[in-house]
Protein backbone atom coordinates (compact mmCIF):
# COMPACT_ATOMS: atom_id res chain seq x y z
CA UNK A 1 0.00 0.00 0.00
CA UNK A 2 1.22 3.26 -0.46
CA UNK A 3 1.71 5.67 1.96
CA UNK A 4 -0.23 8.87 1.72
CA UNK A 5 0.62 10.72 4.92
CA UNK A 6 4.05 11.24 5.71
CA UNK A 7 4.48 12.78 9.17
CA UNK A 8 7.18 13.81 11.44
CA UNK A 9 7.67 14.21 15.45
CA UNK A 10 7.70 16.90 17.38
CA UNK A 11 10.93 16.33 18.52
CA UNK A 12 11.87 16.54 14.67
CA UNK A 13 10.53 19.70 14.13
CA UNK A 14 13.27 22.31 12.47
CA UNK A 15 15.46 24.40 15.09
CA UNK A 16 16.73 27.02 12.40
CA UNK A 17 15.09 28.91 9.74
CA UNK A 18 16.95 29.00 6.25
CA UNK A 19 18.02 32.51 4.40
CA UNK A 20 18.39 32.17 0.71
CA UNK A 21 19.92 35.75 0.99
CA UNK A 22 23.79 33.68 2.03
CA UNK A 23 23.50 31.91 -1.45
CA UNK A 24 22.11 33.97 -4.35
CA UNK A 25 24.75 33.48 -6.89
CA UNK A 26 23.82 37.69 -8.34
CA UNK A 27 24.39 40.35 -5.32
CA UNK A 28 21.10 41.33 -3.93
CA UNK A 29 20.40 44.84 -4.34
CA UNK A 30 19.24 47.00 -1.84
CA UNK A 31 16.09 48.76 -1.16
CA UNK A 32 15.96 53.03 -1.57
CA UNK A 33 15.16 55.51 0.38
CA UNK A 34 13.58 58.45 -0.88
CA UNK A 35 16.82 60.07 -1.42
CA UNK A 36 17.51 57.32 -3.61
CA UNK A 37 20.15 55.72 -1.49
CA UNK A 38 20.16 52.84 0.57
CA UNK A 39 18.40 53.04 3.38
CA UNK A 40 20.09 52.22 6.84
CA UNK A 41 18.19 50.14 9.54
CA UNK A 42 17.48 52.56 11.72
CA UNK A 43 15.11 54.32 9.05
CA UNK A 44 12.88 51.45 9.31
CA UNK A 45 12.64 51.71 12.89
CA UNK A 46 9.40 53.38 13.03
CA UNK A 47 7.94 50.46 10.81
CA UNK A 48 9.33 47.44 12.53
CA UNK A 49 10.60 46.24 15.86
CA UNK A 50 14.71 45.89 15.41
CA UNK A 51 14.78 42.55 16.02
CA UNK A 52 13.18 41.59 13.09
CA UNK A 53 15.00 44.67 11.51
CA UNK A 54 18.16 42.77 11.86
CA UNK A 55 16.39 39.10 10.42
CA UNK A 56 15.55 41.45 7.38
CA UNK A 57 19.39 42.80 6.44
CA UNK A 58 20.73 39.63 7.54
CA UNK A 59 22.90 37.29 4.82
CA UNK A 60 23.84 34.66 7.55
CA UNK A 61 22.75 31.14 6.14
CA UNK A 62 21.55 29.84 9.18
CA UNK A 63 19.00 31.49 12.04
CA UNK A 64 18.13 29.91 15.32
CA UNK A 65 14.41 29.60 16.28
CA UNK A 66 13.99 30.55 19.62
CA UNK A 67 12.64 27.75 22.13
CA UNK A 68 9.48 29.83 22.97
CA UNK A 69 8.70 30.11 19.30
CA UNK A 70 9.21 26.25 18.81
CA UNK A 71 6.49 25.82 21.41
CA UNK A 72 3.92 27.86 19.97
CA UNK A 73 5.04 26.29 16.32
CA UNK A 74 3.42 23.24 17.53
CA UNK A 75 0.03 24.04 18.59
CA UNK A 76 0.31 22.98 14.46
CA UNK A 77 3.14 21.95 13.47
CA UNK A 78 5.17 19.95 12.10
CA UNK A 79 2.41 19.66 9.08
CA UNK A 80 2.73 16.75 7.15
CA UNK A 81 3.23 15.66 3.61
CA UNK A 82 0.92 14.09 2.03
CA UNK A 83 0.74 11.98 -1.18
CA UNK A 84 -2.11 12.96 -3.42
CA UNK A 85 -2.46 9.35 -4.82
CA UNK A 86 -6.28 9.75 -5.86
CA UNK A 87 -5.09 12.84 -7.87
CA UNK A 88 -2.80 10.39 -9.42
CA UNK A 89 -5.29 7.75 -10.22
CA UNK A 90 -7.60 9.90 -11.85
CA UNK A 91 -5.06 11.87 -13.78
CA UNK A 92 -3.22 8.24 -14.63
CA UNK A 93 0.06 9.63 -14.35
CA UNK A 94 3.53 7.44 -13.29
CA UNK A 95 4.45 10.87 -11.69
CA UNK A 96 4.46 10.83 -7.66
CA UNK A 97 2.53 13.86 -6.33
CA UNK A 98 3.42 14.86 -3.02
CA UNK A 99 2.27 18.19 -0.87
CA UNK A 100 2.62 19.96 2.10
CA UNK A 101 -0.41 20.52 3.57
CA UNK A 102 -0.57 24.18 5.28
CA UNK A 103 -4.59 23.94 5.62
CA UNK A 104 -4.41 22.81 9.27
CA UNK A 105 -2.81 25.90 11.02
CA UNK A 106 -5.44 27.28 13.41
CA UNK A 107 -6.22 29.86 10.59
CA UNK A 108 -6.53 27.57 7.86
CA UNK A 109 -2.93 28.51 5.76
CA UNK A 110 0.64 28.68 5.79
CA UNK A 111 0.01 32.56 7.01
CA UNK A 112 0.08 31.61 10.95
CA UNK A 113 3.98 30.70 10.47
CA UNK A 114 5.14 33.72 10.42
CA UNK A 115 2.24 35.59 12.20
CA UNK A 116 3.25 33.92 15.56
CA UNK A 117 6.89 34.96 14.89
CA UNK A 118 6.42 38.37 14.43
CA UNK A 119 3.94 39.01 17.28
CA UNK A 120 6.51 37.41 19.59
CA UNK A 121 9.55 39.78 18.33
CA UNK A 122 7.18 42.65 18.49
CA UNK A 123 6.19 41.52 22.17
CA UNK A 124 9.78 41.53 23.56
CA UNK A 125 10.52 44.45 21.78
CA UNK A 126 7.89 45.84 24.07
CA UNK A 127 5.36 47.00 21.15
CA UNK A 128 1.72 47.08 22.43
CA UNK A 129 -0.46 46.95 19.10
CA UNK A 130 0.21 45.96 15.47
CA UNK A 131 -1.23 47.16 12.21
CA UNK A 132 -1.57 45.07 8.91
CA UNK A 133 -3.53 45.06 5.88
CA UNK A 134 -5.21 41.58 4.50
CA UNK A 135 -6.10 40.46 0.93
CA UNK A 136 -8.41 37.80 0.95
CA UNK A 137 -8.41 37.68 4.79
CA UNK A 138 -6.03 34.98 5.86
CA UNK A 139 -3.17 37.07 6.64
CA UNK A 140 -5.47 39.23 8.69
CA UNK A 141 -6.87 36.18 10.38
CA UNK A 142 -3.14 34.30 11.12
CA UNK A 143 -1.70 37.40 12.71
CA UNK A 144 -5.16 37.95 14.99
CA UNK A 145 -4.68 34.29 16.06
CA UNK A 146 -0.97 35.05 16.90
CA UNK A 147 -1.79 38.68 18.60
CA UNK A 148 -4.60 37.34 20.71
CA UNK A 149 -2.27 34.14 21.89
CA UNK A 150 0.89 36.78 22.45
CA UNK A 151 -1.00 39.30 24.01
CA UNK A 152 -1.16 42.10 21.71
CA UNK A 153 -3.74 44.52 20.05
CA UNK A 154 -4.35 44.01 16.75
CA UNK A 155 -5.96 46.10 14.04
CA UNK A 156 -6.40 44.86 10.13
CA UNK A 157 -6.90 46.88 7.12
CA UNK A 158 -8.88 44.27 4.72
CA UNK A 159 -9.11 44.98 0.89
CA UNK A 160 -13.08 46.20 0.32
CA UNK A 161 -13.26 43.56 -2.18
CA UNK A 162 -12.53 40.87 0.08
CA UNK A 163 -14.45 42.35 3.32
CA UNK A 164 -17.12 42.68 0.74
CA UNK A 165 -16.64 38.99 -0.92
CA UNK A 166 -15.51 36.80 2.77
CA UNK A 167 -17.79 37.91 6.03
CA UNK A 168 -16.42 34.92 7.66
CA UNK A 169 -13.05 35.91 7.67
CA UNK A 170 -13.78 39.28 9.25
CA UNK A 171 -15.45 37.56 11.70
CA UNK A 172 -12.54 34.93 12.55
CA UNK A 173 -10.50 38.07 12.86
CA UNK A 174 -13.40 39.47 15.81
CA UNK A 175 -13.21 36.10 17.41
CA UNK A 176 -10.13 36.41 18.30
CA UNK A 177 -10.11 40.06 19.29
CA UNK A 178 -9.22 42.03 16.46
CA UNK A 179 -10.52 45.14 14.27
CA UNK A 180 -10.66 44.43 11.14
CA UNK A 181 -12.07 47.25 8.62
CA UNK A 182 -12.77 47.66 5.08
CA UNK A 183 -9.74 49.80 3.00
CA UNK A 184 -9.14 52.10 2.09
CA UNK A 185 -11.33 53.54 4.73
CA UNK A 186 -11.39 57.14 6.08
CA UNK A 187 -9.43 56.61 9.29
CA UNK A 188 -6.05 57.21 7.43
CA UNK A 189 -4.83 60.38 5.12
CA UNK A 190 -3.78 57.56 2.31
CA UNK A 191 -7.25 56.09 2.67
CA UNK A 192 -9.36 59.17 2.63
CA UNK A 193 -7.36 60.24 -0.39
CA UNK A 194 -7.96 57.18 -2.44
CA UNK A 195 -11.82 57.64 -2.03
CA UNK A 196 -11.94 61.16 -2.92
CA UNK A 197 -10.25 60.03 -6.25
CA UNK A 198 -11.94 56.66 -6.59
CA UNK A 199 -15.37 56.33 -4.24
CA UNK A 200 -16.35 53.09 -5.74
CA UNK A 201 -12.67 51.21 -5.85
CA UNK A 202 -12.75 47.82 -4.73
CA UNK A 203 -9.18 48.70 -3.14
CA UNK A 204 -5.88 46.66 -3.42
CA UNK A 205 -3.33 45.31 -1.07
CA UNK A 206 -1.47 48.59 -1.77
CA UNK A 207 -3.57 50.47 -0.65
CA UNK A 208 -4.36 48.54 2.80
CA UNK A 209 -0.45 48.69 3.05
CA UNK A 210 -0.57 52.40 3.14
CA UNK A 211 -2.89 52.66 5.66
CA UNK A 212 -1.66 50.01 8.27
CA UNK A 213 1.58 51.64 8.02
CA UNK A 214 0.52 55.04 7.99
CA UNK A 215 -1.48 54.42 11.14
CA UNK A 216 1.65 52.39 12.97
CA UNK A 217 4.35 55.26 12.14
CA UNK A 218 1.69 57.93 13.38
CA UNK A 219 1.37 56.43 16.66
CA UNK A 220 2.69 59.08 19.32
CA UNK A 221 3.01 56.54 21.93
CA UNK A 222 5.84 54.13 19.55
CA UNK A 223 4.31 51.63 20.29
CA UNK A 224 2.50 50.56 17.55
CA UNK A 225 4.84 48.36 14.45
CA UNK A 226 3.19 47.42 11.41
CA UNK A 227 3.75 43.76 10.61
CA UNK A 228 3.14 42.45 6.56
CA UNK A 229 2.21 39.12 6.03
CA UNK A 230 4.57 38.24 2.96
CA UNK A 231 6.88 39.74 0.49
CA UNK A 232 9.93 40.74 2.89
CA UNK A 233 13.03 38.95 3.61
CA UNK A 234 12.22 37.73 7.43
CA UNK A 235 8.63 36.58 6.42
CA UNK A 236 9.86 34.71 3.70
CA UNK A 237 12.47 33.29 6.70
CA UNK A 238 10.31 32.14 8.86
CA UNK A 239 8.03 30.47 6.11
CA UNK A 240 11.03 28.26 5.49
CA UNK A 241 10.24 25.63 8.15
CA UNK A 242 7.33 24.19 5.75
CA UNK A 243 10.15 23.13 2.77
CA UNK A 244 12.37 22.29 5.84
CA UNK A 245 10.52 20.16 7.07
CA UNK A 246 9.08 18.66 3.63
CA UNK A 247 13.29 17.67 3.50
CA UNK A 248 13.22 15.44 6.22
CA UNK A 249 9.82 13.99 5.16
CA UNK A 250 11.12 13.55 1.37
CA UNK A 251 13.89 11.43 2.81
CA UNK A 252 11.40 9.20 4.95
CA UNK A 253 9.08 8.46 1.68
CA UNK A 254 12.13 7.33 0.19
CA UNK A 255 12.45 9.97 -2.23
CA UNK A 256 15.89 11.26 -3.29
CA UNK A 257 15.03 14.49 -4.04
CA UNK A 258 11.55 16.53 -5.67
CA UNK A 259 12.38 16.63 -9.85
CA UNK A 260 9.50 19.75 -10.14
CA UNK A 261 8.11 22.06 -6.98
CA UNK A 262 5.41 24.36 -7.66
CA UNK A 263 3.70 27.15 -5.44
CA UNK A 264 1.84 29.89 -5.89
CA UNK A 265 2.25 33.03 -5.42
CA UNK A 266 1.08 36.54 -4.19
CA UNK A 267 3.68 38.33 -2.22
CA UNK A 268 5.99 35.06 -2.55
CA UNK A 269 5.76 33.66 0.89
CA UNK A 270 4.46 29.91 0.69
CA UNK A 271 6.39 29.40 -2.37
CA UNK A 272 9.84 30.88 -1.15
CA UNK A 273 9.08 28.74 2.37
CA UNK A 274 8.85 25.54 0.40
CA UNK A 275 11.06 26.14 -2.47
CA UNK A 276 13.97 28.47 -1.25
CA UNK A 277 15.58 25.19 0.84
CA UNK A 278 15.37 23.25 -2.32
CA UNK A 279 17.11 26.08 -4.28
CA UNK A 280 20.03 26.13 -2.09
CA UNK A 281 20.21 22.92 -3.88
CA UNK A 282 19.31 23.93 -7.33
CA UNK A 283 22.23 26.18 -6.65
CA UNK A 284 24.86 23.08 -5.85
CA UNK A 285 23.92 21.27 -8.59
CA UNK A 286 20.32 19.54 -8.59
CA UNK A 287 18.07 19.51 -11.36
CA UNK A 288 14.54 20.48 -9.94
CA UNK A 289 12.48 22.52 -12.29
CA UNK A 290 10.71 25.36 -9.79
CA UNK A 291 8.01 26.87 -10.45
CA UNK A 292 5.91 29.75 -9.15
CA UNK A 293 2.54 30.57 -10.48
CA UNK A 294 0.27 33.20 -10.58
CA UNK A 295 -2.66 34.44 -12.07
CA UNK A 296 -3.53 36.19 -15.36
CA UNK A 297 -5.07 38.80 -14.16
CA UNK A 298 -1.98 40.08 -11.93
CA UNK A 299 1.28 38.67 -13.97
CA UNK A 300 3.53 40.46 -12.03
CA UNK A 301 6.21 37.89 -12.59
CA UNK A 302 5.49 36.95 -16.86
CA UNK A 303 4.66 40.37 -17.91
CA UNK A 304 5.87 43.02 -14.97
CA UNK A 305 10.01 44.47 -15.22
CA UNK A 306 12.45 43.59 -12.76
CA UNK A 307 12.42 47.39 -11.16
CA UNK A 308 12.43 48.94 -7.86
CA UNK A 309 9.35 50.47 -7.29
CA UNK A 310 7.19 50.98 -3.45
CA UNK A 311 5.87 48.06 -2.02
CA UNK A 312 2.51 50.44 -1.36
CA UNK A 313 0.29 52.30 -3.38
CA UNK A 314 0.93 55.73 -1.14
CA UNK A 315 4.62 55.14 -1.41
CA UNK A 316 5.31 54.87 2.16
CA UNK A 317 7.65 52.44 2.14
CA UNK A 318 11.16 52.29 0.89
CA UNK A 319 11.83 51.00 -2.86
CA UNK A 320 12.13 47.65 -3.43
CA UNK A 321 13.86 45.34 -6.35
CA UNK A 322 11.38 43.39 -7.54
CA UNK A 323 9.05 42.27 -10.39
CA UNK A 324 6.41 44.97 -10.71
CA UNK A 325 3.20 45.89 -12.17
CA UNK A 326 3.30 49.38 -10.49
CA UNK A 327 2.17 50.43 -7.28
CA UNK A 328 -1.01 51.93 -8.50
CA UNK A 329 -2.02 48.41 -10.05
CA UNK A 330 -5.38 47.66 -9.41
CA UNK A 331 -6.20 44.25 -10.07
CA UNK A 332 -9.55 43.01 -11.14
CA UNK A 333 -11.07 41.77 -8.20
CA UNK A 334 -10.68 38.05 -9.17
CA UNK A 335 -11.81 35.75 -6.11
CA UNK A 336 -7.67 34.66 -5.65
CA UNK A 337 -7.54 37.91 -3.10
CA UNK A 338 -3.95 37.02 -1.48
CA UNK A 339 -2.80 36.94 -5.32
CA UNK A 340 -4.05 40.02 -5.90
CA UNK A 341 -0.68 42.46 -5.44
CA UNK A 342 1.53 44.10 -7.96
CA UNK A 343 4.76 43.42 -6.61
CA UNK A 344 6.45 40.68 -5.82
CA UNK A 345 9.26 39.18 -2.83
CA UNK A 346 12.71 40.85 -3.42
CA UNK A 347 14.21 37.46 -2.66
CA UNK A 348 12.44 35.67 -5.37
CA UNK A 349 12.70 38.38 -7.73
CA UNK A 350 16.19 37.97 -7.37
CA UNK A 351 15.99 33.96 -7.58
CA UNK A 352 14.30 34.71 -10.86
CA UNK A 353 16.91 36.90 -12.68
CA UNK A 354 19.63 34.41 -11.58
CA UNK A 355 17.69 32.23 -13.27
CA UNK A 356 16.87 29.46 -10.47
CA UNK A 357 12.78 30.21 -11.10
CA UNK A 358 10.29 29.66 -13.51
CA UNK A 359 7.37 31.77 -13.46
CA UNK A 360 3.72 30.86 -14.84
CA UNK A 361 0.29 32.13 -15.13
CA UNK A 362 -3.02 30.78 -15.14
CA UNK A 363 -6.51 32.38 -15.92
CA UNK A 364 -8.97 31.82 -12.69
CA UNK A 365 -11.51 29.72 -15.06
CA UNK A 366 -8.50 26.85 -15.79
CA UNK A 367 -7.54 27.30 -11.71
CA UNK A 368 -11.57 26.91 -10.34
CA UNK A 369 -11.72 23.50 -12.49
CA UNK A 370 -8.50 22.07 -11.09
CA UNK A 371 -10.01 22.99 -7.63
CA UNK A 372 -13.20 20.82 -8.39
CA UNK A 373 -10.59 17.60 -9.83
CA UNK A 374 -8.68 18.21 -6.58
CA UNK A 375 -12.06 18.27 -4.37
CA UNK A 376 -13.31 15.39 -6.29
CA UNK A 377 -10.45 12.94 -5.77
CA UNK A 378 -8.64 14.28 -2.89
CA UNK A 379 -11.37 15.28 -0.88
CA UNK A 380 -10.26 18.82 0.52
CA UNK A 381 -11.73 22.16 -0.91
CA UNK A 382 -8.48 24.35 -1.38
CA UNK A 383 -8.14 28.07 -1.22
CA UNK A 384 -8.83 29.99 -4.40
CA UNK A 385 -5.11 30.74 -4.41
CA UNK A 386 -4.00 27.29 -3.81
CA UNK A 387 -5.89 26.04 -7.13
CA UNK A 388 -3.63 27.87 -8.87
CA UNK A 389 -0.75 25.29 -7.93
CA UNK A 390 -2.96 22.84 -8.38
CA UNK A 391 -3.61 23.72 -11.83
CA UNK A 392 0.17 23.72 -12.31
CA UNK A 393 0.53 20.22 -11.11
CA UNK A 394 -2.27 18.69 -13.09
CA UNK A 395 -0.56 20.12 -16.30
CA UNK A 396 3.34 18.50 -15.15
CA UNK A 397 1.39 15.37 -13.89
CA UNK A 398 -0.25 14.84 -17.58
CA UNK A 399 3.40 16.06 -19.34
CA UNK A 400 5.38 13.56 -17.12
CA UNK A 401 2.44 10.83 -18.42
CA UNK A 402 2.82 12.43 -21.76
CA UNK A 403 6.83 11.53 -21.83
CA UNK A 404 6.15 8.29 -19.15
CA UNK A 405 8.65 9.83 -16.54
CA UNK A 406 7.97 9.14 -13.13
CA UNK A 407 8.82 12.59 -11.86
CA UNK A 408 8.38 13.58 -8.35
CA UNK A 409 6.25 16.72 -7.68
CA UNK A 410 6.02 18.86 -4.65
CA UNK A 411 3.61 21.37 -3.82
CA UNK A 412 2.52 24.16 -1.64
CA UNK A 413 -1.13 23.34 -0.45
CA UNK A 414 -1.05 26.61 1.19
CA UNK A 415 -4.64 26.96 2.46
CA UNK A 416 -8.13 25.33 2.61
CA UNK A 417 -11.03 27.24 0.66
CA UNK A 418 -13.68 26.85 3.29
CA UNK A 419 -14.30 30.44 4.24
CA UNK A 420 -13.84 30.95 0.31
CA UNK A 421 -17.27 29.02 -1.16
CA UNK A 422 -18.69 32.46 -2.75
CA UNK A 423 -16.03 32.08 -5.15
CA UNK A 424 -16.93 28.73 -5.62
CA UNK A 425 -20.63 29.16 -6.06
CA UNK A 426 -19.69 32.24 -8.56
CA UNK A 427 -17.84 29.38 -10.43
CA UNK A 428 -20.78 26.88 -10.24
CA UNK A 429 -23.34 29.56 -11.41
CA UNK A 430 -21.25 30.33 -14.64
CA UNK A 431 -20.14 34.24 -13.67
CA UNK A 432 -16.57 33.88 -13.76
CA UNK A 433 -14.97 34.05 -16.61
CA UNK A 434 -10.96 34.10 -18.05
CA UNK A 435 -9.20 37.78 -17.30
CA UNK A 436 -5.67 38.42 -19.25
CA UNK A 437 -4.50 41.83 -18.14
CA UNK A 438 -4.39 44.22 -21.43
CA UNK A 439 -1.04 45.32 -22.49
CA UNK A 440 -2.60 48.73 -22.07
CA UNK A 441 -3.56 48.78 -18.46
CA UNK A 442 0.08 46.99 -17.57
CA UNK A 443 1.53 50.22 -19.89
CA UNK A 444 -0.05 52.57 -18.14
CA UNK A 445 0.15 51.53 -14.89
CA UNK A 446 3.91 51.33 -15.45
CA UNK A 447 3.98 54.38 -16.27
CA UNK A 448 4.60 55.62 -12.55
CA UNK A 449 7.66 54.17 -12.05
CA UNK A 450 9.41 55.25 -15.14
CA UNK A 451 11.59 57.78 -13.45
CA UNK A 452 12.38 55.70 -10.55
CA UNK A 453 16.27 54.97 -10.12
CA UNK A 454 17.06 51.67 -12.18
CA UNK A 455 18.04 48.45 -10.75
CA UNK A 456 21.84 47.52 -11.29
CA UNK A 457 20.50 44.71 -13.88
CA UNK A 458 18.71 47.01 -15.50
CA UNK A 459 21.38 49.37 -15.81
CA UNK A 460 23.65 45.96 -17.06
CA UNK A 461 21.17 44.26 -18.66
CA UNK A 462 18.58 46.88 -20.62
CA UNK A 463 14.85 46.47 -19.20
CA UNK A 464 12.84 43.22 -19.89
C1 LIG B 1 -4.12 30.39 1.04
C2 LIG B 1 -3.19 31.40 0.46
N1 LIG B 1 -2.25 30.99 -0.41
C3 LIG B 1 -1.39 31.87 -0.95
C4 LIG B 1 -1.44 33.22 -0.66
C5 LIG B 1 -0.48 34.14 -1.31
O1 LIG B 1 0.43 34.74 -0.46
P1 LIG B 1 1.96 34.39 -0.48
O2 LIG B 1 2.43 34.55 -1.89
O3 LIG B 1 2.59 35.35 0.44
O4 LIG B 1 2.11 32.98 -0.01
C6 LIG B 1 -2.40 33.69 0.25
C7 LIG B 1 -2.46 35.12 0.60
O5 LIG B 1 -3.31 35.61 1.27
C8 LIG B 1 -3.29 32.76 0.81
O6 LIG B 1 -4.23 33.15 1.68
Amino acid sequence: MKEIKILLKERDIPRKWYNLAADLPGKIEPPLGPDGNPISPEMLAKVFPMNLIEQEVSCKRWVDIPEDIIKILLRWRPAPLRRAVYLEEYLKTPARIYYKDESLSPAGSHKPNTAVVQAWYNKKFGIKKLTTETGAGQWGSALAFACNIIGLECKVYMVRISFDQKPLRKLMMQVWGAKCIASPSDETNAGRAILERMPDTPGSLGIAISEAVEEAVSDKSGKTRYSLGSVLNHVLLHQTIIGLEAKKQLKIAKEKKPDIIIGCVGGGSNFAGLAFPFVYDKIHGERIKIIPVEPTACPTLTRGPFAYDYGDTAGMTPLLPMFTLGHNFIPQPIHAGGLRYHGMAPLASHAIMDGLLEPRAYDQVKCYNSAFIWSKTEGTIPAPETSHAIACVIDEALKAKKEGRRKVILFSYSGHGLMDLMGYEKFLSGKLSEYHLPESDLKSSLEAIKKFPKTKRQRERGNR
